[in-house]
């Protein structure tokens, strides 16, 4: 829980409730600084000049292991860490020296922790180790400038169970003049030199997110960014980090990270000009900038940095384990995602109380457990040229407001949601004529639209609170259990004008804490209320927005056969407990394609599922058919969203086929789905092998459609059969798939 409120603040750490072991040992002449927790050794030490350079992240080192070099038992001299001199002329001491957190100066060629300007024009930054504190589990170590009171706190926090390090910065200004802060990094992380280092990362765009990438680390160094404003859909601020040759799925080494941050971002990945690999990630110093007046202080977002030896499917696995126990707001207390129906893709715009009350009957009878109005309810919504911003209830659709619908769908046993977008505005609206000031702009200059709406600028308070007002009001006045809180455009004409210059580019930083104040108040005033994070999609989908969220919709591209690889690459950063995934209607409109009805219930069961298809159209069998998976999709269901997934086949590799499995945390239960892409005459798919079974324990199986299992599949068999022989499904055609279920016996 404490993880979260810092995220939530954006600052620093906050101790973690559980013990865990930081260790911080100062040997005879040095002071070497270490964290051990969940099978991890992280360690920085201060060498003889005084900086601060990273020794090792790795797997867990031995108590008393030797982080730098020297015999003192032999030679009974002190251990000291050495900084090194000057190289040659074009690499002096400044940047030969690996530093933790560096700052902007004494010839520095790789990525700072923090650059800034004197008010005095000076530009030179050198950073050297201050003090250190423990305080219960979390380390901090200050360091400060050689010659002016500018002072860097380091905050770090390891995980227990997970031995996932969170490390933030806070940077201050302790003289009588301002300075101007140009880059401020939450971390950054250094690898020891190597060639063989690849880095994985998520890109994309709107309907296509999730995109998986791999690229050689090299000395041209590979930037993940955002200068949206928001996350955005291009890059994604988690990375990871393997070995060629040496990292799988299931084998290796993997460093990985991910920024706790939903607005403009940099994370950089690239070895210095010695081949050190160094990851620095934090605020995108792309148009920002923020001016320190005296005694102020900046807090970075958290970012947080995992190792694995158990590959890309390890570092997954573990990376769900901690957020969903030290990220989401309920921990692991959360609720599991409700089997949802969404109206857009049936209705759009076109949202009426009696269209919608006979589409609620009919989710009814499938089996949902919760109803959600999209877009087109409120103000003069009738399209997306107008009504954003004026959230009140649209009298000519609703005429008795919102409640005879949320009735009817509570009597009918389900729970009420609704659509919002509470950060933009379309110029056609009551709010921006009464406030056109109150969006993002520069004066006497275009107001970009995007999709013909503009950003409120949130970091205005009034902005703010005239939010929380509104979004309070509509829960307190109306039975809403869930939001869908979307967003939808990029920034553009980024502009606070009403600042001085000098505060202007606090906007970047300004406007995300105040979305998150916004969430977090909106939480702690209804506790219940559960609020899913939608950006066209996947636009904003990060630790930040998932700490004060309980789902994500993480693509607008509901066609089930692409939707697995965007399955595929969300879960490599996020868990699956916060994947929304929805059956909709075939032809799909994002490609065309055709698929079957159990295809599509197949492939959105692998997450949160819900349902977004015109049900006006289904026929009986239809229904029949989603009634038949829903009902399996609930014997499954927390197996699926709080289970460790293992990827058994990728649906980006060559093969025909893709297969996940979902193993309970007991083991007890697990999942294996099977997915067919399109098959040739010629083809013999190979069995298909479990993993993260107890390979003692015995498992029944059974088809989770409840029909017959295939020829040669026995009805039990020990852990061990299941992961080594395996079992092959008779898939045949094309977009087919099944699902076994495996129920441990003993
Ligand atoms: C974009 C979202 O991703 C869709 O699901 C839908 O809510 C539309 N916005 C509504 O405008």
């Amino acid at each position: 829980m404490r993880w979260r409120n810092a995220i939530l603040a954006g600052v620093g750490l906050v101790a973690l409730a559980a013990p865990v072991s930081a260790k911080v040992t100062a040997p005879a002449g040095a002071k070497v600084f270490r964290l051990d927790g969940g099978g991890v050794t992280y360690a920085m030490g201060v060498d003889e000049k005084g900086y601060l350079q990273p020794l090792y992240w790795g797997s867990a080192l031995a108590a008393g292991d030797p982080l730098i070099s020297g015999d003192p038992v032999k030679t009974g001299d002190p251990i000291v860490l050495k900084a090194p001199g000057e190289l040659s002329g074009f690499d002096p001491a400044g940047s030969v020296t690996l530093q933790e957190y560096p700052g902007q100066g004494e010839g520095l060629v790789s990525e700072p922790g923090v650059k800034a300007l004197f008010a005095d024009g000076n530009r030179d930054l050198v950073l050297k180790y201050r003090s250190h504190k423990v305080s219960g589990e979390t380390l901090t170590v200050e360091l400060a400038d050689i010659r002016r009171p500018l002072f860097v706190t380091l905050t770090y926090t390891i995980d227990p169970a997970t031995g996932i390090v969170a490390r933030s910065a806070r940077v201050r200004n302790g003289d009588a003049r301002p300075v101007r802060v140009d880059q401020l990094a939450a971390a950054v992380l250094s690898l020891p030199v190597g060639d063989d280092y690849r880095l994985h990362y998520l890109t994309g765009r709107h309907a296509a997110e999730w995109t998986q990438k791999t690229a050689p680390i090299e000395a041209a160094a590979t930037v993940l960014e955002s200068r949206r404003g928001s996350t955005g859909h291009g890059n994604n601020p988690w990375f990871a980090i393997g070995r060629e040759g040496l990292t799988s799925e299931e084998h290796g080494p993997v460093w990985y990270g991910a920024l706790a941050w939903s607005g403009s971002f940099r994370i950089s990945v690239g070895s210095d000009n010695l081949g050190r690999v160094r990851i620095a990630g934090g605020y995108n110093p792309y148009d920002f900038s923020w001016t320190l007046k005296p005694g102020e202080a900046l807090d970075t977002p958290v970012f947080y940095a995992g190792y694995s030896g158990d590959g890309l499917g390890g570092a997954s696995r573990t990376f769900h384990q901690f957020e969903v126990a030290h990220i989401l707001p309920h921990g692991t207390k959360a609720r599991l995602r409700p089997v949802l129906y969404n109206s857009w893709e049936a209705t759009a715009f076109d949202v009426t109380e009696a269209g919608q009350m006979a589409l609620a009957e009919k989710a009814a009878k499938i089996g949902v457990e919760r109803f959600v109005v999209d877009d087109g309810w409120f103000g003069a919504r009738n399209n997306d040229k107008a009504g954003l911003g004026d959230w009140t209830v649209n009298p000519t659709k609703f005429p008795n407001g919102l409640k005879p619908l949320i009735d009817r769908v509570k009597g009918l046993g389900m729970d009420f949601g609704l659509w919002v977008e509470p950060e933009m505005v379309n110029v056609d609206s009551d709010l921006y004529r009464a406030h056109p000031d109150w969006v993002l702009n520069f004066p006497d200059r275009p107001r970009t639209e995007g999709r013909n709406q503009l950003v409120l600028n949130l970091a205005r308070t009034d902005v703010r609170d005239h939010l929380l007002g509104v979004l309070d009001k509509l829960v307190s006045e109306n039975d809403i259990a869930f939001l869908k809180w979307d967003y939808n455009r990029n920034w553009t004409e980024a502009g606070w004008p009403e600042q001085p210059v000098a505060d202007q580019q606090r906007v970047y930083v300004e406007y995300v804490r105040n979305l998150y104040y916004i969430l977090s108040e909106l939480r702690r005033r209804h506790p219940k209320l559960e609020i899913e994070a939608c950006s066209g999609g996947g636009g904003r989908v990060d630790l930040g927005i998932i700490g004060l969220t309980d789902e994500v919709w993480p693509s607008d591209n509901t066609d089930p056969a692409d939707r697995l690889t965007i399955q595929d690459g969300f879960t490599r950063a996020y868990p699956v407990a916060v994947m929304m995934a929805w059956v909709t209607d075939s032809p799909n409109w994002a490609n065309t394609r055709v698929t079957s009805l159990d295809y599509r219930f197949l492939s959105s069961m692998q997450g949160g599922l819900g349902i977004g298809a015109n049900l006006d159209k289904w026929a009986d069998a239809d229904f029949a058919t989603a009634r038949k998976w829903v009902a399996a999709y609930k014997t499954i269901g927390e197996t699926v969203q709080r289970g460790s997934l293992y990827r058994l086949e990728s649906p980006t590799g060559d093969n025909a086929t893709s297969a996940t499995m979902y193993v309970g945390q007991d083991k007890r239960q697990a999942v294996l789905f099977q997915m067919l892409h399109s098959s040739m005459w010629r083809d013999n798919p190979a069995a298909i092998h479990a993993q993260g079974l107890d390979p003692a324990r015995v498992y029944s199986v059974r088809m989770l459609d409840g029909s017959a299992r295939p020829a040669g599949v026995p009805a039990q068999a020990s852990g061990a059969y299941w992961m080594n022989r395996g079992l092959r499904a008779p898939l045949k055609g094309d977009y087919v798939g099944t699902a076994f279920v495996f129920e441990a016996v003993n």
